[in-house]
């Protein structure tokens, strides 16, 4: 994995960019509109990343972070996503994302956003780490206490490819499985306000009844 895509150009897609650049990879970065808009904040706050618009982040990159407010997923285009690989980092947050979507109530939000992107191969990750924590946390592998990640996701190929970003980044990937198992690691939930090694995850994960496929 060499190219990262990232969508959103706030807290979350620039701490991603600059943690993917400081460990080699190549970043392209899209807001929601013409890409000279954030020439300059992917200067000052990712440099070596490349402003590009939303399309072509999508189409040159191995896995694509959607890391934009939730409430916008809807303005997300489907059908620049049909078949890549694709990471929800995004929560429901009341404050800036208003009440749940009402096609959200029954499921998680990431099947929404699934459902809304149908055809893009679909991970939750990246969501239960706050943005300035993707600097400070990451460890070597094999370091005592290295933060883990939880990865849900209906595409086992696209969960191991978010397993090794992830560990390219400095964390242990913990492979939850199915995409509904992100239930247990939205906000509210013990994992999503807490902090784990991989022990202490995977402990977390089977006390929520998901079972850990990766172990
Ligand atoms: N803050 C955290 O620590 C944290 C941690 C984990 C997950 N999250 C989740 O991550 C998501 C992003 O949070 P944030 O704090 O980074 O938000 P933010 O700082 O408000 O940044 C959002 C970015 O998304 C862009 N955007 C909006 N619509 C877009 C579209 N259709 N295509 C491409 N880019 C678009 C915005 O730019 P334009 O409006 O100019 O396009 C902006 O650059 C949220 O769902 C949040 O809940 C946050």
């Amino acid at each position: 994995m060499t190219t990262l895509g990232i969508l959103g150009a706030g807290r979350v897609g620039t701490a991603i960019a600059r943690e993917a650049l400081r460990v080699g990879c190549d970043v392209l970065i899209a807001a929601s509109g013409d890409p000279n808009r954030i020439a300059l904040i992917a200067e000052v706050m990712a440099p070596g990343a490349k402003a590009v618009t939303a399309a072509e982040a999508v189409a040159s990159a191995d896995i694509t972070i959607l890391a934009v407010p939730l409430h916008r997923h809807s303005t997300l285009d489907p059908q620049i996503f049909a078949g890549h690989i694709v990471i929800d980092a995004m929560n429901h947050w009341a404050d800036t994302d208003g009440p749940l979507p009402a096609e959200a109530v029954a499921g998680t939000t990431s099947e929404m956003v699934a459902a809304h992107l149908a055809g893009a191969r679909v991970v939750k990750t990246f969501n239960h780490i706050g943005y300035h924590e993707m600097a400070s946390d990451p460890l070597p592998a094999n370091a005592p206490g290295r933060r883990a990640l939880a990865v849900a996701g209906d595409d086992a190929a696209a969960r191991e490819a978010a397993m090794e970003l992830i560990d390219l980044l400095g964390f242990d990937p913990v492979d939850a499985g199915p995409l509904v198992a992100g239930a247990v690691f939205e906000p509210g939930t013990e994992i999503f306000n807490g902090r784990f090694d991989r022990a202490g995850l995977m402990a977390q994960l089977e006390l929520a009844g998901v079972v850990d496929t990766a172990s």
